[in-house]
Protein backbone atom coordinates (compact mmCIF):
# COMPACT_ATOMS: atom_id res chain seq x y z
CA UNK A 1 0.00 0.00 0.00
CA UNK A 2 2.85 2.34 0.62
CA UNK A 3 4.44 1.80 -2.84
CA UNK A 4 1.75 2.39 -4.52
CA UNK A 5 0.95 5.48 -2.33
CA UNK A 6 4.21 6.80 -3.01
CA UNK A 7 3.51 6.00 -6.81
CA UNK A 8 0.46 8.11 -6.86
CA UNK A 9 2.11 10.96 -5.11
CA UNK A 10 5.16 10.90 -7.69
CA UNK A 11 2.54 10.85 -10.73
CA UNK A 12 0.74 13.36 -9.01
CA UNK A 13 3.73 16.04 -8.61
CA UNK A 14 4.68 14.64 -12.19
CA UNK A 15 1.39 15.91 -13.24
CA UNK A 16 1.74 19.07 -11.41
CA UNK A 17 4.64 20.17 -13.10
CA UNK A 18 2.99 20.40 -16.42
CA UNK A 19 5.54 20.87 -18.64
CA UNK A 20 8.74 21.33 -16.65
CA UNK A 21 10.20 24.31 -14.61
CA UNK A 22 11.75 25.97 -18.13
CA UNK A 23 8.43 26.23 -19.64
CA UNK A 24 6.88 27.36 -16.42
CA UNK A 25 9.51 30.25 -16.00
CA UNK A 26 9.32 31.22 -19.38
CA UNK A 27 5.14 31.24 -19.24
CA UNK A 28 5.69 33.52 -15.93
CA UNK A 29 8.55 35.67 -18.42
CA UNK A 30 5.75 36.88 -20.25
CA UNK A 31 3.77 38.14 -17.17
CA UNK A 32 1.05 34.93 -17.62
CA UNK A 33 0.08 32.44 -14.40
CA UNK A 34 0.74 28.71 -15.40
CA UNK A 35 -3.20 27.18 -15.30
CA UNK A 36 -2.96 25.64 -11.92
CA UNK A 37 -2.26 29.19 -10.86
CA UNK A 38 -5.52 30.43 -12.53
CA UNK A 39 -7.59 28.11 -11.03
CA UNK A 40 -6.05 28.19 -7.78
CA UNK A 41 -7.17 32.14 -7.99
CA UNK A 42 -10.53 31.94 -9.63
CA UNK A 43 -12.03 29.35 -7.08
CA UNK A 44 -12.54 29.02 -3.44
CA UNK A 45 -9.80 28.34 -1.28
CA UNK A 46 -9.34 24.50 -1.77
CA UNK A 47 -12.43 23.70 -3.23
CA UNK A 48 -11.30 22.73 -6.33
CA UNK A 49 -11.40 19.08 -7.08
CA UNK A 50 -9.42 17.79 -10.25
CA UNK A 51 -10.59 15.22 -12.85
CA UNK A 52 -8.40 13.16 -15.25
CA UNK A 53 -5.16 14.23 -13.85
CA UNK A 54 -3.14 11.28 -15.67
CA UNK A 55 -4.94 11.40 -18.72
CA UNK A 56 -2.49 11.19 -22.16
CA UNK A 57 -2.46 11.74 -25.38
CA UNK A 58 -2.73 8.01 -27.50
CA UNK A 59 -0.57 9.57 -30.59
CA UNK A 60 2.95 8.05 -32.15
CA UNK A 61 3.68 9.88 -34.59
CA UNK A 62 6.59 11.89 -34.78
CA UNK A 63 8.22 11.03 -31.73
CA UNK A 64 4.95 11.63 -29.55
CA UNK A 65 4.88 8.60 -28.32
CA UNK A 66 8.23 8.91 -26.23
CA UNK A 67 6.55 12.69 -24.80
CA UNK A 68 3.44 11.84 -22.60
CA UNK A 69 2.55 14.73 -19.58
CA UNK A 70 0.04 13.45 -17.44
CA UNK A 71 -2.60 15.85 -17.89
CA UNK A 72 -2.26 16.54 -21.80
CA UNK A 73 -1.85 20.20 -21.46
CA UNK A 74 -5.35 20.86 -19.57
CA UNK A 75 -6.59 20.68 -16.40
CA UNK A 76 -9.99 20.14 -15.28
CA UNK A 77 -12.19 19.83 -12.88
CA UNK A 78 -14.68 21.77 -10.46
CA UNK A 79 -15.24 23.88 -7.47
CA UNK A 80 -16.79 26.92 -6.00
CA UNK A 81 -16.35 30.68 -6.63
CA UNK A 82 -18.28 31.99 -4.00
CA UNK A 83 -19.40 28.56 -2.33
CA UNK A 84 -21.75 28.30 -5.93
CA UNK A 85 -20.89 25.70 -8.08
CA UNK A 86 -19.04 25.97 -11.59
CA UNK A 87 -16.86 23.38 -13.75
CA UNK A 88 -13.55 24.50 -15.63
CA UNK A 89 -10.80 23.85 -17.73
CA UNK A 90 -7.65 25.57 -17.91
CA UNK A 91 -5.50 24.66 -20.96
CA UNK A 92 -1.78 24.48 -19.83
CA UNK A 93 0.47 26.02 -22.25
CA UNK A 94 3.41 24.47 -20.47
CA UNK A 95 2.21 21.26 -22.18
CA UNK A 96 2.37 21.09 -25.79
CA UNK A 97 1.63 24.43 -25.77
CA UNK A 98 -1.72 23.59 -24.38
CA UNK A 99 -2.47 21.94 -27.66
CA UNK A 100 -5.81 20.68 -27.90
CA UNK A 101 -4.89 16.81 -28.23
CA UNK A 102 -7.91 13.88 -28.66
CA UNK A 103 -7.51 13.62 -25.26
CA UNK A 104 -7.63 17.00 -24.26
CA UNK A 105 -10.53 17.52 -25.89
CA UNK A 106 -12.04 14.02 -23.56
CA UNK A 107 -11.65 15.75 -21.13
CA UNK A 108 -12.85 19.05 -21.80
CA UNK A 109 -16.12 17.52 -23.62
CA UNK A 110 -16.50 15.18 -19.84
CA UNK A 111 -17.29 18.22 -17.65
CA UNK A 112 -18.96 19.93 -20.03
CA UNK A 113 -21.56 16.77 -19.78
CA UNK A 114 -21.13 16.73 -15.75
CA UNK A 115 -22.01 20.57 -15.71
CA UNK A 116 -25.30 20.01 -17.98
CA UNK A 117 -26.32 16.91 -15.97
CA UNK A 118 -25.98 18.81 -12.55
CA UNK A 119 -26.36 22.24 -14.03
CA UNK A 120 -23.94 24.43 -13.53
CA UNK A 121 -21.65 26.77 -15.21
CA UNK A 122 -18.55 26.04 -17.52
CA UNK A 123 -15.42 28.57 -17.44
CA UNK A 124 -12.81 27.91 -19.77
CA UNK A 125 -9.44 29.49 -19.42
CA UNK A 126 -8.07 29.38 -22.50
CA UNK A 127 -3.97 29.62 -23.34
CA UNK A 128 -3.45 27.21 -26.43
CA UNK A 129 -1.35 26.53 -29.56
CA UNK A 130 -4.37 25.40 -31.41
CA UNK A 131 -5.15 22.18 -32.85
CA UNK A 132 -1.77 19.42 -31.61
CA UNK A 133 -0.26 19.37 -35.20
CA UNK A 134 1.08 15.37 -34.66
CA UNK A 135 -2.22 14.18 -34.45
CA UNK A 136 -3.97 15.88 -37.45
CA UNK A 137 -7.76 14.93 -37.70
CA UNK A 138 -7.95 13.26 -34.21
CA UNK A 139 -7.58 16.66 -32.86
CA UNK A 140 -9.79 18.39 -35.31
CA UNK A 141 -12.87 15.72 -34.74
CA UNK A 142 -11.82 17.06 -30.87
CA UNK A 143 -12.71 20.41 -31.54
CA UNK A 144 -15.49 19.35 -33.39
CA UNK A 145 -16.81 17.34 -30.19
CA UNK A 146 -16.42 20.38 -27.78
CA UNK A 147 -18.52 23.00 -30.37
CA UNK A 148 -21.48 20.37 -30.72
CA UNK A 149 -20.93 20.13 -26.68
CA UNK A 150 -21.32 23.96 -26.37
CA UNK A 151 -24.49 24.34 -28.45
CA UNK A 152 -26.06 21.72 -26.31
CA UNK A 153 -24.60 23.60 -23.63
CA UNK A 154 -26.45 27.23 -24.90
CA UNK A 155 -29.00 28.58 -22.80
CA UNK A 156 -28.50 26.00 -19.97
CA UNK A 157 -26.04 26.26 -18.23
CA UNK A 158 -24.08 29.54 -18.81
CA UNK A 159 -20.79 29.35 -20.66
CA UNK A 160 -17.59 31.87 -20.09
CA UNK A 161 -14.44 32.17 -21.82
CA UNK A 162 -11.31 34.21 -20.38
CA UNK A 163 -8.78 34.18 -23.46
CA UNK A 164 -5.51 34.16 -21.46
CA UNK A 165 -2.47 33.49 -24.15
CA UNK A 166 -3.50 32.44 -28.41
CA UNK A 167 -6.35 31.47 -29.58
CA UNK A 168 -6.04 30.80 -33.49
CA UNK A 169 -7.69 29.20 -36.31
CA UNK A 170 -11.19 27.24 -35.39
CA UNK A 171 -10.09 26.77 -31.88
CA UNK A 172 -11.95 30.27 -31.65
CA UNK A 173 -15.21 28.89 -32.61
CA UNK A 174 -15.86 27.08 -29.04
CA UNK A 175 -15.39 30.16 -27.05
CA UNK A 176 -17.04 32.18 -29.85
CA UNK A 177 -20.11 29.64 -29.10
CA UNK A 178 -19.77 30.92 -25.22
CA UNK A 179 -21.93 33.06 -23.99
CA UNK A 180 -19.02 35.86 -22.84
CA UNK A 181 -15.56 36.20 -23.42
CA UNK A 182 -12.92 38.31 -21.48
CA UNK A 183 -9.61 38.75 -22.47
CA UNK A 184 -6.10 39.49 -20.86
CA UNK A 185 -5.19 42.99 -22.31
CA UNK A 186 -1.18 42.45 -24.16
CA UNK A 187 -0.88 38.54 -23.49
CA UNK A 188 -3.78 37.31 -25.32
CA UNK A 189 -4.94 37.10 -29.07
CA UNK A 190 -7.90 35.64 -30.96
CA UNK A 191 -8.02 35.34 -34.86
CA UNK A 192 -9.33 32.97 -37.54
CA UNK A 193 -5.75 32.91 -39.65
CA UNK A 194 -3.08 34.95 -38.19
CA UNK A 195 -0.73 37.38 -39.49
CA UNK A 196 1.50 35.51 -41.98
CA UNK A 197 -1.82 34.03 -44.07
CA UNK A 198 -3.41 37.68 -43.38
CA UNK A 199 0.03 38.51 -45.52
CA UNK A 200 -0.27 36.44 -47.75
CA UNK A 201 -3.92 36.47 -49.35
CA UNK A 202 -4.57 40.15 -48.65
CA UNK A 203 -1.04 41.72 -48.11
CA UNK A 204 -1.67 43.88 -45.55
CA UNK A 205 0.71 43.64 -42.73
CA UNK A 206 -0.69 43.54 -39.13
CA UNK A 207 0.32 42.46 -35.66
CA UNK A 208 -1.05 40.00 -33.68
CA UNK A 209 -2.05 42.07 -31.11
CA UNK A 210 -3.43 44.78 -34.16
CA UNK A 211 -5.15 41.74 -36.21
CA UNK A 212 -6.55 39.96 -32.63
CA UNK A 213 -5.39 41.59 -29.26
CA UNK A 214 -7.97 42.47 -26.34
CA UNK A 215 -8.27 45.91 -27.78
CA UNK A 216 -9.30 45.05 -31.17
CA UNK A 217 -12.23 42.68 -29.86
CA UNK A 218 -13.50 44.79 -27.47
CA UNK A 219 -13.69 48.05 -29.07
CA UNK A 220 -13.25 46.99 -33.40
CA UNK A 221 -14.85 43.87 -33.33
CA UNK A 222 -17.27 43.07 -30.68
CA UNK A 223 -16.26 39.62 -30.74
CA UNK A 224 -14.94 40.04 -26.87
CA UNK A 225 -16.94 41.64 -24.08
CA UNK A 226 -14.40 42.72 -21.84
CA UNK A 227 -11.03 43.17 -21.01
CA UNK A 228 -8.56 42.74 -18.03
CA UNK A 229 -5.02 44.27 -17.33
CA UNK A 230 -3.76 41.02 -16.48
CA UNK A 231 -4.96 37.11 -15.27
CA UNK A 232 -5.10 38.25 -11.72
CA UNK A 233 -7.59 41.43 -12.19
CA UNK A 234 -9.14 38.91 -14.86
CA UNK A 235 -9.80 36.29 -12.45
CA UNK A 236 -11.23 38.16 -9.91
CA UNK A 237 -13.73 39.95 -11.96
CA UNK A 238 -14.47 36.77 -13.30
CA UNK A 239 -15.48 36.03 -9.81
CA UNK A 240 -17.55 39.03 -9.76
CA UNK A 241 -19.15 38.48 -12.98
CA UNK A 242 -20.16 34.85 -11.68
CA UNK A 243 -21.90 35.97 -8.83
CA UNK A 244 -24.40 37.69 -10.86
CA UNK A 245 -25.38 34.56 -12.64
CA UNK A 246 -27.77 31.61 -12.05
CA UNK A 247 -26.04 28.34 -11.79
CA UNK A 248 -28.33 27.00 -14.86
CA UNK A 249 -32.13 28.05 -17.02
CA UNK A 250 -33.75 25.98 -14.38
CA UNK A 251 -32.85 28.53 -11.35
CA UNK A 252 -32.56 31.88 -10.55
CA UNK A 253 -29.24 33.95 -10.16
CA UNK A 254 -28.17 34.04 -6.64
CA UNK A 255 -29.66 36.84 -4.04
CA UNK A 256 -27.60 39.00 -2.33
CA UNK A 257 -28.62 40.54 1.05
CA UNK A 258 -28.40 44.43 0.84
CA UNK A 259 -28.60 47.38 2.91
CA UNK A 260 -29.23 49.88 0.45
CA UNK A 261 -33.03 50.83 1.01
CA UNK A 262 -35.53 49.81 -2.01
CA UNK A 263 -37.32 53.30 -1.22
CA UNK A 264 -33.96 55.18 -1.61
CA UNK A 265 -35.15 58.68 -3.03
CA UNK A 266 -32.42 60.47 -5.41
CA UNK A 267 -33.44 64.18 -5.90
CA UNK A 268 -30.12 64.53 -8.36
CA UNK A 269 -32.63 62.58 -10.94
CA UNK A 270 -35.16 65.46 -11.01
CA UNK A 271 -32.65 67.26 -13.10
CA UNK A 272 -30.70 64.75 -15.28
CA UNK A 273 -31.95 65.64 -18.40
CA UNK A 274 -31.06 68.97 -19.33
CA UNK A 275 -33.68 71.37 -20.86
CA UNK A 276 -32.31 71.48 -24.26
CA UNK A 277 -33.83 68.30 -25.40
CA UNK A 278 -30.29 67.95 -27.72
CA UNK A 279 -28.28 68.25 -24.90
CA UNK A 280 -26.68 64.90 -23.82
CA UNK A 281 -26.27 63.62 -20.37
CA UNK A 282 -24.39 60.06 -19.01
CA UNK A 283 -27.14 57.08 -18.63
CA UNK A 284 -24.62 55.43 -16.24
CA UNK A 285 -25.45 57.94 -14.03
CA UNK A 286 -29.13 56.74 -13.68
CA UNK A 287 -27.93 53.10 -13.57
CA UNK A 288 -25.55 53.74 -10.86
CA UNK A 289 -28.38 55.64 -8.94
CA UNK A 290 -30.66 52.28 -9.26
CA UNK A 291 -28.70 49.63 -8.72
CA UNK A 292 -27.95 48.44 -5.24
CA UNK A 293 -25.21 50.11 -3.60
CA UNK A 294 -24.12 51.71 -7.19
CA UNK A 295 -22.57 47.99 -8.41
CA UNK A 296 -22.93 47.76 -12.08
CA UNK A 297 -20.61 45.08 -13.98
CA UNK A 298 -21.29 46.62 -17.71
CA UNK A 299 -20.22 44.25 -20.33
CA UNK A 300 -19.30 45.68 -23.83
CA UNK A 301 -18.10 48.98 -23.13
CA UNK A 302 -15.96 50.06 -25.20
CA UNK A 303 -18.38 48.52 -28.28
CA UNK A 304 -21.43 49.77 -29.42
CA UNK A 305 -21.17 52.76 -26.76
CA UNK A 306 -24.29 53.85 -27.82
CA UNK A 307 -26.29 51.35 -26.03
CA UNK A 308 -25.16 50.49 -22.24
CA UNK A 309 -25.70 46.50 -21.16
CA UNK A 310 -24.71 44.76 -17.74
CA UNK A 311 -26.02 43.60 -14.48
CA UNK A 312 -27.00 44.89 -11.54
CA UNK A 313 -28.78 44.02 -8.73
CA UNK A 314 -32.02 45.73 -7.30
CA UNK A 315 -33.47 44.77 -4.09
CA UNK A 316 -30.66 41.89 -4.54
CA UNK A 317 -32.08 40.47 -7.37
CA UNK A 318 -29.94 40.33 -10.88
CA UNK A 319 -31.33 42.88 -13.14
CA UNK A 320 -29.87 42.88 -17.07
CA UNK A 321 -29.74 46.66 -18.25
CA UNK A 322 -30.38 47.71 -21.52
CA UNK A 323 -30.00 51.31 -21.68
CA UNK A 324 -29.91 53.96 -24.59
CA UNK A 325 -26.38 56.16 -24.11
CA UNK A 326 -27.39 59.60 -25.61
CA UNK A 327 -23.54 61.18 -25.01
CA UNK A 328 -22.99 58.35 -27.96
CA UNK A 329 -24.23 58.91 -31.71
CA UNK A 330 -27.15 60.96 -29.42
CA UNK A 331 -28.23 57.46 -28.18
CA UNK A 332 -29.29 56.41 -31.68
CA UNK A 333 -29.88 52.36 -32.57
CA UNK A 334 -27.11 51.60 -35.18
CA UNK A 335 -26.32 47.68 -36.67
CA UNK A 336 -23.76 47.41 -33.65
CA UNK A 337 -26.24 48.21 -31.17
CA UNK A 338 -29.10 46.32 -32.41
CA UNK A 339 -26.89 43.07 -32.49
CA UNK A 340 -24.79 43.69 -28.54
CA UNK A 341 -28.26 44.26 -27.22
CA UNK A 342 -29.85 41.76 -28.58
CA UNK A 343 -27.71 39.09 -27.72
CA UNK A 344 -27.72 40.75 -24.34
CA UNK A 345 -31.22 40.29 -24.45
CA UNK A 346 -31.61 36.79 -25.04
CA UNK A 347 -29.14 35.57 -22.47
CA UNK A 348 -31.20 37.10 -19.67
CA UNK A 349 -34.35 35.72 -21.45
CA UNK A 350 -32.67 32.09 -21.17
CA UNK A 351 -31.26 32.45 -17.63
CA UNK A 352 -34.35 33.74 -16.03
CA UNK A 353 -32.77 37.33 -15.56
CA UNK A 354 -35.15 40.24 -15.27
CA UNK A 355 -34.58 43.18 -17.91
CA UNK A 356 -34.88 46.94 -16.90
CA UNK A 357 -34.75 49.24 -20.19
CA UNK A 358 -33.96 52.54 -19.97
CA UNK A 359 -35.00 54.25 -22.77
CA UNK A 360 -33.67 57.41 -24.54
CA UNK A 361 -33.40 56.52 -28.22
CA UNK A 362 -34.01 59.51 -31.27
CA UNK A 363 -34.53 56.44 -34.01
CA UNK A 364 -32.65 54.49 -36.02
CA UNK A 365 -29.20 55.97 -37.51
CA UNK A 366 -29.86 56.95 -40.56
CA UNK A 367 -27.29 56.97 -43.53
CA UNK A 368 -26.27 54.23 -46.65
CA UNK A 369 -23.65 52.72 -44.16
CA UNK A 370 -26.14 51.43 -41.98
CA UNK A 371 -28.36 50.62 -44.95
CA UNK A 372 -25.95 48.80 -46.61
CA UNK A 373 -24.48 46.63 -43.87
CA UNK A 374 -28.21 45.57 -43.21
CA UNK A 375 -29.89 47.55 -40.83
CA UNK A 376 -33.28 46.20 -41.53
CA UNK A 377 -32.44 42.86 -40.26
CA UNK A 378 -29.97 43.91 -37.42
CA UNK A 379 -32.13 46.19 -35.87
CA UNK A 380 -35.11 43.22 -36.03
CA UNK A 381 -32.60 41.25 -34.13
CA UNK A 382 -33.22 43.85 -30.99
CA UNK A 383 -36.88 43.69 -32.09
CA UNK A 384 -37.04 39.98 -32.49
CA UNK A 385 -35.08 39.55 -29.01
CA UNK A 386 -37.53 41.84 -26.86
CA UNK A 387 -40.70 40.52 -28.31
CA UNK A 388 -39.55 36.98 -27.64
CA UNK A 389 -38.44 37.19 -24.00
CA UNK A 390 -41.01 36.33 -21.44
CA UNK A 391 -39.00 37.47 -18.70
CA UNK A 392 -39.72 40.20 -16.49
CA UNK A 393 -39.54 43.26 -18.57
CA UNK A 394 -39.77 47.10 -16.89
CA UNK A 395 -38.86 49.99 -19.04
CA UNK A 396 -38.41 53.50 -18.43
CA UNK A 397 -38.30 55.90 -21.26
CA UNK A 398 -36.39 59.31 -19.59
CA UNK A 399 -36.69 60.99 -23.04
CA UNK A 400 -36.91 60.50 -26.45
CA UNK A 401 -38.88 57.72 -27.80
CA UNK A 402 -39.11 58.45 -30.91
CA UNK A 403 -40.19 55.92 -34.37
CA UNK A 404 -39.55 52.30 -35.18
CA UNK A 405 -37.14 52.63 -31.55
CA UNK A 406 -40.05 53.29 -29.66
CA UNK A 407 -41.43 49.77 -30.48
CA UNK A 408 -38.32 48.27 -30.78
CA UNK A 409 -37.20 49.30 -26.99
CA UNK A 410 -39.05 47.37 -24.74
CA UNK A 411 -42.27 48.80 -25.38
CA UNK A 412 -46.02 47.46 -24.24
CA UNK A 413 -46.37 46.74 -27.32
CA UNK A 414 -43.87 43.96 -27.13
CA UNK A 415 -45.31 42.71 -23.62
CA UNK A 416 -43.31 45.00 -21.58
CA UNK A 417 -44.63 43.99 -18.61
CA UNK A 418 -44.74 47.42 -16.81
CA UNK A 419 -43.51 51.05 -18.71
CA UNK A 420 -43.16 53.96 -17.25
CA UNK A 421 -41.96 57.72 -18.21
CA UNK A 422 -40.53 60.68 -16.75
CA UNK A 423 -42.67 63.60 -17.14
CA UNK A 424 -40.55 65.00 -19.61
CA UNK A 425 -40.81 62.15 -21.80
CA UNK A 426 -41.55 62.53 -25.65
CA UNK A 427 -43.07 59.53 -27.25
CA UNK A 428 -43.90 60.03 -31.05
CA UNK A 429 -43.33 59.15 -34.25
CA UNK A 430 -40.40 61.48 -34.70
CA UNK A 431 -38.76 64.48 -32.79
CA UNK A 432 -40.85 67.76 -33.11
CA UNK A 433 -38.95 70.01 -35.70
CA UNK A 434 -38.89 67.10 -38.15
CA UNK A 435 -42.33 66.27 -38.04
CA UNK A 436 -43.10 69.83 -38.65
CA UNK A 437 -40.62 69.88 -42.07
CA UNK A 438 -42.76 67.31 -43.34
CA UNK A 439 -46.03 67.66 -42.57
CA UNK A 440 -45.82 71.39 -42.88
CA UNK A 441 -43.62 71.22 -46.05
CA UNK A 442 -45.23 74.49 -48.08
CA UNK A 443 -45.08 76.69 -44.65
CA UNK A 444 -41.25 76.37 -44.76
CA UNK A 445 -39.87 79.58 -45.82
CA UNK A 446 -41.79 81.48 -42.82
CA UNK A 447 -39.89 81.08 -39.90
CA UNK A 448 -42.68 82.42 -37.63
CA UNK A 449 -45.43 80.41 -38.62
CA UNK A 450 -43.09 76.63 -38.41
CA UNK A 451 -42.20 77.95 -34.63
CA UNK A 452 -45.55 78.34 -34.22
CA UNK A 453 -46.41 74.37 -35.67
CA UNK A 454 -43.09 73.27 -33.35
CA UNK A 455 -44.40 74.59 -30.78
CA UNK A 456 -47.99 73.02 -31.27
CA UNK A 457 -46.40 69.76 -32.31
CA UNK A 458 -44.44 69.31 -29.39
CA UNK A 459 -47.38 70.13 -26.90
CA UNK A 460 -49.88 68.00 -28.38
CA UNK A 461 -47.54 65.04 -28.97
CA UNK A 462 -44.29 65.55 -27.63
CA UNK A 463 -44.85 64.78 -24.10
CA UNK A 464 -45.85 60.98 -22.33
CA UNK A 465 -49.58 61.84 -21.83
CA UNK A 466 -51.10 60.69 -25.38
CA UNK A 467 -49.21 56.92 -24.54
CA UNK A 468 -50.52 57.18 -21.21
CA UNK A 469 -54.08 57.97 -22.33
CA UNK A 470 -53.88 54.89 -24.37
CA UNK A 471 -52.37 52.53 -21.75
CA UNK A 472 -49.19 52.13 -23.34
CA UNK A 473 -47.08 53.77 -20.89
CA UNK A 474 -48.77 52.34 -17.34
CA UNK A 475 -47.69 55.36 -14.85
CA UNK A 476 -45.49 58.89 -15.39
CA UNK A 477 -43.22 58.77 -12.28
CA UNK A 478 -40.83 61.56 -10.78
CA UNK A 479 -37.52 60.39 -11.79
CA UNK A 480 -36.49 60.67 -8.06
CA UNK A 481 -38.44 57.62 -7.45
CA UNK A 482 -37.26 55.60 -10.38
CA UNK A 483 -35.11 53.39 -8.01
CA UNK A 484 -38.49 52.09 -5.99
CA UNK A 485 -41.24 51.88 -8.46
CA UNK A 486 -38.25 49.55 -10.68
CA UNK A 487 -37.88 47.62 -7.32
CA UNK A 488 -41.92 47.12 -6.63
CA UNK A 489 -42.35 46.29 -10.43
CA UNK A 490 -40.16 43.77 -10.20
CA UNK A 491 -41.31 42.20 -7.00
CA UNK A 492 -44.86 42.32 -8.56
CA UNK A 493 -43.08 40.32 -11.44
CA UNK A 494 -41.22 37.65 -9.23
CA UNK A 495 -44.04 34.97 -9.96
CA UNK A 496 -44.26 36.02 -13.54
CA UNK A 497 -45.44 32.80 -15.58
CA UNK A 498 -45.47 33.80 -19.45
CA UNK A 499 -45.20 30.70 -22.43
CA UNK A 500 -44.83 31.20 -26.33
CA UNK A 501 -46.19 28.83 -28.32
CA UNK A 502 -44.38 25.40 -28.94
CA UNK A 503 -42.00 25.30 -31.41
CA UNK A 504 -38.65 23.47 -32.49
CA UNK A 505 -37.06 26.54 -32.42
CA UNK A 506 -37.67 30.42 -33.77
CA UNK A 507 -36.03 32.14 -36.90
CA UNK A 508 -34.12 34.95 -35.31
CA UNK A 509 -33.27 37.17 -38.34
CA UNK A 510 -29.65 36.37 -38.44
C1 LIG B 1 1.69 20.99 -30.98
C2 LIG B 1 2.49 23.02 -30.28
C3 LIG B 1 1.47 23.69 -30.97
C4 LIG B 1 0.52 22.91 -31.67
C5 LIG B 1 2.69 25.17 -30.00
N1 LIG B 1 3.24 23.97 -29.72
N2 LIG B 1 1.62 25.02 -30.79
N3 LIG B 1 2.58 21.69 -30.29
N4 LIG B 1 0.67 21.56 -31.65
N5 LIG B 1 -0.50 23.49 -32.33
C6 LIG B 1 4.40 23.71 -28.88
C7 LIG B 1 5.68 24.18 -29.51
O1 LIG B 1 6.21 23.16 -30.32
C8 LIG B 1 6.54 24.42 -28.28
O2 LIG B 1 7.00 23.19 -27.80
C9 LIG B 1 5.55 24.94 -27.27
O3 LIG B 1 4.27 24.51 -27.73
C10 LIG B 1 5.54 26.43 -27.15
O4 LIG B 1 5.45 26.98 -28.43
P1 LIG B 1 6.38 28.18 -28.92
O5 LIG B 1 6.22 28.29 -30.39
O6 LIG B 1 7.76 28.00 -28.39
O7 LIG B 1 5.71 29.39 -28.15
P2 LIG B 1 5.50 30.87 -28.63
O8 LIG B 1 6.75 31.40 -29.25
O9 LIG B 1 4.91 31.60 -27.47
O10 LIG B 1 4.40 30.79 -29.82
C11 LIG B 1 3.10 30.35 -29.52
C12 LIG B 1 2.35 30.13 -30.85
C13 LIG B 1 3.17 29.15 -31.75
C14 LIG B 1 2.14 31.45 -31.54
C15 LIG B 1 0.99 29.55 -30.47
O11 LIG B 1 3.53 28.02 -30.99
C16 LIG B 1 2.39 28.70 -32.92
O12 LIG B 1 2.25 29.41 -33.94
N6 LIG B 1 1.91 27.45 -32.89
C17 LIG B 1 1.18 26.84 -33.95
C18 LIG B 1 -0.18 27.44 -34.03
C19 LIG B 1 -1.01 26.77 -35.07
O13 LIG B 1 -0.76 26.92 -36.30
N7 LIG B 1 -1.91 25.91 -34.63
C20 LIG B 1 -2.82 25.22 -35.48
C21 LIG B 1 -3.91 26.24 -35.81
S1 LIG B 1 -5.14 25.50 -36.76
P3 LIG B 1 8.36 23.05 -26.94
O14 LIG B 1 8.53 21.58 -26.77
O15 LIG B 1 9.42 23.71 -27.74
O16 LIG B 1 8.09 23.74 -25.65
C22 LIG B 1 -6.18 24.98 -35.63
C23 LIG B 1 -7.31 24.29 -36.22
C24 LIG B 1 -8.40 24.09 -35.24
O17 LIG B 1 -6.05 25.11 -34.47
C25 LIG B 1 -9.56 23.66 -36.05
C26 LIG B 1 -10.77 23.48 -35.24
C27 LIG B 1 -11.93 23.30 -36.14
Amino acid sequence: MREILEQLEKKRAAARLGGGEKRIKAQHSKGKLTARERIRLLLDEDSFEEWDMFVEHRSYDFGMADQKIPGDGVITGYGTINSRLVFVFSQDFTVFGGSLSEAHAEKICKIMDQAMKVGAPVIGLNDSGGARIQEGVASLGGYADVFQRNVMASGVVPQISLIMGPCAGGAVYSPAMTDFIFMVEDSSYMFVTGPDVVKTVTHEVVTAEELGGAITHTAKSGVADLSFENDLEALLQLRRFVDFLPLSNRERAPERATDDPIDRVEAGLDTLVPDNPNKPYDMKELIGKLVDEGDFFELQPKFAANIVTGFGRMAGETVGFVANQPMVLAGCLDIDSSRKAARFVRFCDAFNIPIVTLVDVPGFLPGTGQEYGGIIKHGAKLLFAYAEATVPKVTLITRKAYGGAYDVMASKHLRGDVNYAWPRAEIAVMGPKGAVEIIFRGDLGDTGKIEKRTDEYREKFANPFIAASRGYIDEIILPRNSRRRLCRSLAMLRNKQLENPWKKHDNIPL
